[in-house]
């Protein structure tokens, strides 16, 4: 790419020999692709349409892998690294182990692209585009997805298991954790709506489910404890839809749960439970139109985290090892 890659502002500041990584710092483009690799998104949209149609979770799985992947170091495919001997991968931070899945599904859509157009489309976008994909299949919103990040050649396990929100943080923390990336309240509350889909395992809800409190609904708690009962020894790992009413469709039920006491996780329920985030759930419930606008926006500021561009990085050659 060279120069090519480099806007106006860029050049100039390079002429003039002033070199402000500020300044000369690449932003991503919808059309990064165009003429490098014009059938990439065509090639990752097939890949993710046929995955999802074989497993409907996947759809889930797939955006929390961006999300998972974008709050540590950026969006830059860290959590796809494996162990090996310069990596300490992300995926056995306790947020991400026997938790995280989908990453099989990435290294295909990789594969795909890389024999149209070797070594020039990077993992991190893959997730990004993937995510996108994802949702639009499941009748979420769809959003036209910046590119241009490329791959790090590093992970951080530690970053994973502190900026990796857990489902007992509190209110306050969950929106440190969130403003700290750039993200709003706002846009936390938006992205939480991803729990529209997907499962989670009996040791992320069994304290709630088991815990009489009054923010949960009886029948609700009781359904849940049938499989996972408040003895640790018995049950770890059943699944349970993160929303009970449609758990295959991103649409604003996650939000009207809440509301009904219907919050499978802690996290989850906690958004109802005051300033400033229950008017906010509120209004989600509502209008499925202004959650599903949000929504797209908060991905996409999602997606702006931290990306390595430039000559930053590389382009991995597959997602699971550094080249
Ligand atoms: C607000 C803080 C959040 C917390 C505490 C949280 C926590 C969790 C937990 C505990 C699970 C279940 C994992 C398991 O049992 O294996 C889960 C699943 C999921 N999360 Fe979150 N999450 C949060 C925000 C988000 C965001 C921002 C997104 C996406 C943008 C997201 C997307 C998902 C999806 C789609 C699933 C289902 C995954 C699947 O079925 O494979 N979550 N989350
Ligand atoms: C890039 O390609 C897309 C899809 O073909 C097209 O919609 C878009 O207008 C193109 N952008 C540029 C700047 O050429
Ligand atoms: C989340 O919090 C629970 C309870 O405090 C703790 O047992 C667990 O290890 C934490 N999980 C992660 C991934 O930090
Ligand atoms: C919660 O209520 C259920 C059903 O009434 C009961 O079986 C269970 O022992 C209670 N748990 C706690 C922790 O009080
Ligand atoms: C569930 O996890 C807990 C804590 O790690 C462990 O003590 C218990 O044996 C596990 N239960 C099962 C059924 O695997």
């Amino acid at each position: 790419m060279g120069l090519l890659g480099l806007n106006l502002t860029c050049a100039v500041a390079i002429l003039l020999l002033l070199f402000s990584t500020r300044i000369c710092s690449a932003q991503l483009s919808s059309s990064f692709y165009n003429s490098t690799c014009p059938n990439a998104l065509s090639t990752i949209r097939t890949s993710i349409r046929s995955a999802i149609s074989a497993e409907r979770r996947m759809a889930a799985s797939l955006i929390r892998l961006h999300f998972h992947d974008c709050f540590v170091q950026g969006c830059d495919a860290s959590i796809l690294l494996e162990d090996s001997a310069s990596i300490v991968s992300e995926q056995s931070a306790g947020q991400n182990r026997n938790s995280a899945r989908g990453y099989e599904v990435v290294e295909e859509a990789k594969s795909a692209v890389e024999s149209i157009c070797p070594g020039v489309v990077s993992c991190a976008d893959i997730l990004a585009v993937a995510a996108r994909d994802a949702s639009v299949v499941v009748g979420g919103p769809s959003w036209t997805v910046k590119l241009g990040r490329r791959d790090s050649t590093t992970a951080s396990l530690s970053q994973a298991q502190s900026d990796l929100p857990n489902f007992t943080d509190d209110l306050q923390t969950l929106i440190n954790l969130f403003n700290r990336k750039g993200l709003s309240t706002r846009d936390m509350v938006a992205l939480s709506g991803s729990h529209t889909i997907g499962q989670a395992r009996c040791l992320t809800f069994r304290g709630r489910v088991n815990s009489n409190t009054s923010d949960i609904d009886a029948g609700f708690a009781s359904t849940r404890r049938r499989r996972c009962p408040a003895d640790v020894t018995k049950e770890n790992s059943t699944l349970a839809p993160l929303d009970l009413v449609t758990p295959n469709q991103l649409d604003n039920n996650y939000f009207k749960n809440l509301i009904q006491k219907k919050g499978l996780l802690q996290s989850d329920q906690i958004l109802y439970s005051g300033a400033p985030t229950k008017d906010i759930v509120t209004e989600y419930s509502k209008s499925p139109s202004i959650f599903s606008s949000d929504f797209a926006s908060a991905m996409i500021k999602m997606g702006d985290i931290e990306p390595l561009t430039g000559s930053a990085g590389e382009i991995r050659k597959i997602c699971k090892a550094v080249n």
